[in-house]
């Protein structure tokens, strides 16, 4: 047995599945307990995420404003941790409902029992082991979180950023900007997203991946390598930045397959083609970077219909 959600975050191997496929259906949306000021909402699996976005917007209701423009379904949120523009499903919710698929139990996950990380969880380690039913949401009355994300901060004025539809706004043109917003019109959105998770390293490594860069820059100019805080002793490194490093720039193509134009991070399919040549993009993409500066990139999609881990690091 296998849990489907929305999709937008599956590669699916060539050969199909073998099994059953199981979907969630309720939508509802339903008031649970407040918490800590905070208003909280018991949400439907397969509610798309956007329309809990808008949803919430409309009720005065703010903390997922940053998550415009996600596709995928509300029940997939808590297993990889959605996150996008300084926000992630981790800082508003409160309890996931699921029903072990071996036993048949019904279980209420805490926030903690969720042991949240950066695109991981409890529900991401233990894979195929949970059907979730709904998901809890705890939201501000009262105006959005101060913004995270640099450029958004850049571009909304003091008062578009307690505005949550100017904030929502603005994402969705970054979003759409990047091909990140899924629209039939726009080949470079056929991806599923980000393919690589940005990598955590140790220190030293990310400190000898900026020197190696700064050597390789004409005498005479400058620039930063994107690094950001991670863990004590760590730095989360930029994976687009990277793969660009390592030679493989936006609008590379492989046959029907090809890193996106606007963003390379996303692989892109432009149609006629197979997961193989996917995944063939892909291993090329990881080995280039391992090759150009020992980092090894782990895949962030979901692979389904897979005997061993089609790649290396890969959840299957
Ligand atoms: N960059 C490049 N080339 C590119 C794009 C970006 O070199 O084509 C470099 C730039 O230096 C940029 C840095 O990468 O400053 C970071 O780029 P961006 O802000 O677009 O974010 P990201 O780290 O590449 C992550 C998430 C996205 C999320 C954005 C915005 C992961 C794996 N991806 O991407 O999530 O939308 O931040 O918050 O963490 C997804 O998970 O599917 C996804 C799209």
């Amino acid at each position: 047995m296998h849990v489907l959600g929305g999709g937008s975050n599956l590669v699916i191997a060539d050969g199909g599945v073998p099994g059953l496929l199981l979907q969630p259906s309720s939508q509802d949306i339903h008031p649970a307990d407040p918490i800590d000021g905070r208003t909280a909402l018991r949400v439907g699996a397969a509610l798309p995420l956007d329309q809990l976005v808008t949803y919430t917007l409309q009720q005065g209701l703010f903390g997922l404003e940053c998550l415009s423009g996600i596709p995928g379904h509300v029940g997939a949120t808590p297993i990889q941790n959605v996150g996008a523009y300084g926000a992630e499903v981790a800082d508003t919710i409160i309890a996931v409902e699921a029903q072990c698929l071996k036993t048949g139990a019904h279980r209420i996950f805490s926030q903690a029992d969720c042991a949240f990380g950066y695109r991981d969880s409890y529900f991401r380690r233990h894979l195929g082991s949970y059907f979730i039913h709904a998901v809890t949401f705890a939201l501000q009355p009262t105006k959005p979180a101060p913004l995270r994300y640099r450029e958004l901060q850049q571009q909304l004025s003091a008062a578009a950023a307690e505005d949550g539809q100017a904030i929502r706004n603005a994402v969705l043109t970054l979003r759409r900007s990047k091909g990140m917003v899924l629209d039939p019109a726009d080949p470079h959105s056929r991806s599923a997203g980000s393919f690589f998770k940005n990598p955590i390293v140790a220190q030293h490594q990310a400190d000898a991946i900026q020197e190696q860069y700064q050597r390789s820059l004409t005498p005479g100019h400058s620039a930063t390598m994107p690094r950001y805080p991670a863990q004590a002793g760590y730095s989360k490194l930029s994976a687009a930045w990277l793969i660009e490093q390592a030679g493989l720039k936006r609008g590379t193509r492989r046959g029907p397959v090809g890193i996106s134009a606007r963003h390379s991070l996303a692989l892109v399919h432009y149609g006629g083609g197979r997961t193989a040549d996917l995944l063939a993009l892909a291993r090329e993409v990881q080995g280039r970077v391992l090759d150009h500066c020992g980092v090894q990139l782990a895949p962030e999609p979901i692979f389904l219909g897979f005997k061993e881990p089609p790649l290396a690091h890969a959840t299957h």
